[in-house]
């Protein structure tokens, strides 16, 4: 008889819920999601949701997306302590390799802490190497209002015009849930069709919303010109919308961001995060 561990990994089921959560909630204790994004990653149809089963019992989960610009984003990989170094990361890893073959997706992309060196060496194992390292900051909303004229870009092209090279200057990267999107114009569109892209009359730009969890978080992916006046507007959205935090990652070069963010109230959080790719 074989003593390798026997692992089936297939698509999760409506079913799984309270499985995957108690997965969740061992694996990574102090980050927990998946409730709230149950529906979505379920009927994500250009995706893919597993779970693993080890000896009958789901002890793993994984999730491939696909974002705007067509690239693959690997996420919600957990694994319960006790199943850990038996190779169910791996399993996972190997299917969206073999996904990303199928679908012909030309990048794949996730990311971990940077003091998560087993989420690292696993990504570096299937030849996912470093693309960037992002500091986060993060504030408590509260009620804020302030006097402001921004309203919401619903051009597409113009929308795309002003944001690509804003982009450029923010390192090429947008960060919603912790989703690392890089800039394109797919994205552009994506970010105006959610209706996520604001400006004023003075040039400011802020481009801020949720990819899922909108009734608790604001993201805010970029902003440009008065500091004070687009982050107090941000606070004045998250006081409007009864959401519970505001959060804004960006690459750890920028430090003009960085001082901003923290001159107008925002938390670092407490390490660096990075992001780790592959390109086909
Ligand atoms: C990260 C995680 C998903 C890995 O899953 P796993 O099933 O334990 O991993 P596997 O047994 O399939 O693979 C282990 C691989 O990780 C890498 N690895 C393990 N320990 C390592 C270390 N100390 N340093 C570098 N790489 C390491 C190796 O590549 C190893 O494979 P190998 O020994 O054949 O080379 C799991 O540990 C986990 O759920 N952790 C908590 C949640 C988490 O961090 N999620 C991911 C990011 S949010």
């Amino acid at each position: 008889m074989s003593d390798k561990p026997n692992i089936v990994l297939r698509k999760a089921r409506d079913e799984d819920l309270d499985d995957v959560v108690w997965v969740e909630s061992l694996s990574t204790p102090s980050l927990s999601y998946v409730p709230h994004v149950w529906d979505m990653f379920l009927n994500d149809e250009d995706g893919d949701w597993s779970v693993e089963e080890l000896e009958g019992k789901i002890m793993g989960c994984g999730k491939y997306s696909i974002l705007p610009d067509g690239s693959a984003w690997l996420e919600t990989l957990r694994v319960v302590p006790e199943a850990q170094g038996l190779g169910l990361g791996k399993r996972l890893y190997e299917h969206w390799l073999r996904l990303s073959d199928e679908k012909g997706v030309k990048a794949m992309r996730m990311y971990t802490g940077v003091k998560n060196v087993v989420s690292e060496g696993l990504a570096k194992r299937y030849g996912l190497s470093l693309a960037q390292t992002f500091h986060g900051t993060k504030m408590v909303a509260a009620p804020f209002e302030a006097d402001h004229g921004f309203v919401r870009l619903s051009d597409v092209g113009e929308a795309t015009d002003l944001l690509m090279p804003l982009g450029e200057k923010w390192g090429g990267w947008m960060v919603m849930n912790r989703t690392y999107y890089k800039w394109s114009p797919e994205l552009c569109r994506w970010l105006t069709e959610n209706g996520m892209v604001y400006r004023d009359a003075d040039g400011n730009v802020v481009v801020m919303g949720a990819r899922f969890m909108k009734e608790f978080q604001l993201h805010i992916g970029l902003f440009e010109g008065d500091a004070e006046t687009c982050l107090g507007f941000a606070k004045s959205e998250a006081s409007a919308r009864g959401v519970n935090s505001i959060h804004c990652l960006y690459p750890d070069h920028l430090t003009g961001v960085e001082e901003a963010l923290t001159g107008n109230g925002f938390d670092m959080e407490p390490s660096p995060f990075i992001v780790m790719e592959i390109n086909f």
